[in-house]
């Protein structure tokens, strides 16, 4: 590891050099993760973002520190960090992608939500591509908030309740809504009031990138694919088909959080009016989950 460090440090000494003389040269305080970080290769601002390397201070001083195991724990469970990371960097890249093919603007024009911003793995890549003010982030638990806020993650975090039920009067509408590894857990009650908040965070013609799991997952998934192991996989199949969701509230869980399987069917049936289901993609680090897009109509 230490070779592949000095290695990183050696290969791109000439870019890091001019990093830290911008770092210098920087004065502002708001939006200085953007500004900084928006022009470096890509390949070296995930070195960077994700802590590969020893970085010089002042760019440490710059780039968010890791949350505590027990809060990382809470979201991502035992999944290693490099793991996390490579999964937030495919999703976020399909994100950026998609958008500027759909909507044929630049992620850096857009105003962009992270809902449900976990320990805010996905935001610490967003937010170099996203101007700050363009950027906010929202998470109903006050421990990922409290990371968030005191460990130099870019951007501005909301908390929300977890019931969605009182309306939000944050800000003016997002182009681009991202979701990660939520509508994989909520109930239909749930999916239905994240559903409410998505209307009210877009206008017509926003996108909402939200993952959800493929169908396999019914006969073949990993880790909470156990859930599922109390019902003969036909009438899971059944079920699916039918349109219904396929949900099990985990144990320790409260009632609408668990392990969620979507289908297509039941996607148009409740996200139908609002939304037009463009596409279904995979993501290529993770078996486990699959990108829905939604456009406002
Ligand atoms: C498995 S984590 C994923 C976090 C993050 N998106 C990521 O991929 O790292 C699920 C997140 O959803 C949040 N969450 C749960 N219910 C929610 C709701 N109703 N609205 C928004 N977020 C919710 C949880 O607090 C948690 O941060």
């Amino acid at each position: 590891m230490v070779a592949w460090r000095n290695y990183l440090l050696d290969h791109y000494a000439e870019q890091l050099a001019e990093i830290e003389r911008a770092i210098a040269a920087d004065d502002g305080v708001v939006g200085r993760y953007h500004r900084i970080f928006k022009d470096v290769d890509e390949d070296l601002f995930f070195y960077i973002a994700s802590r590969t390397c020893e970085l010089p201070v002042s760019m440490a001083e710059l780039v968010p520190d890791w949350p505590p195991e027990a809060v990382r724990r809470q979201s991502t469970a035992d999944t290693p960090l490099m793991i996390s990371m490579l999964e937030a960097l495919t999703f976020w890249n399909a994100v950026k992608r998609n958008s500027l093919k759909i909507l044929r603007r630049e992620i850096a024009e857009l105003r962009v939500a992270d809902y449900g911003a976990g320990w805010g793995r996905i935001a610490r890549l967003s937010c170099r591509d996203v101007p700050e003010d363009q950027f906010l982030a929202f998470e109903p638990n006050p421990g990922f908030v409290e990371y968030y806020r005191s460990c130099r993650l870019p951007g501005r975090i909301i908390q929300t309740d977890w019931g969605s039920s009182s309306p939000l009067t944050c800000c003016d509408a997002f182009d681009v809504v991202y979701c990660f590894s939520i509508l994989t857990h909520a109930s239909d009650a749930l999916t239905r009031r994240i559903k409410d908040r998505w209307i009210e965070l877009t206008k017509p013609g926003s996108l909402v990138f939200a993952t959800i799991r493929p169908q396999f997952f019914l006969a073949g998934g990993e880790g909470d694919a156990g859930y599922l192991s109390d019902t003969p996989l036909s009438e899971i199949m059944l079920q699916y088909h039918r349109g219904e969701l396929v949900f099990r509230r985990y144990a320790d869980g409260s009632g609408d959080w668990g392990v969620t399987v979507m289908s297509p069917e039941y996607a148009s049936r409740v996200f139908g009016e609002e939304f037009s289901v463009i596409r279904y993609g995979p993501i290529p680090t993770t078996a486990n989950q699959m990108i829905m897009i939604l456009q406002r109509k």
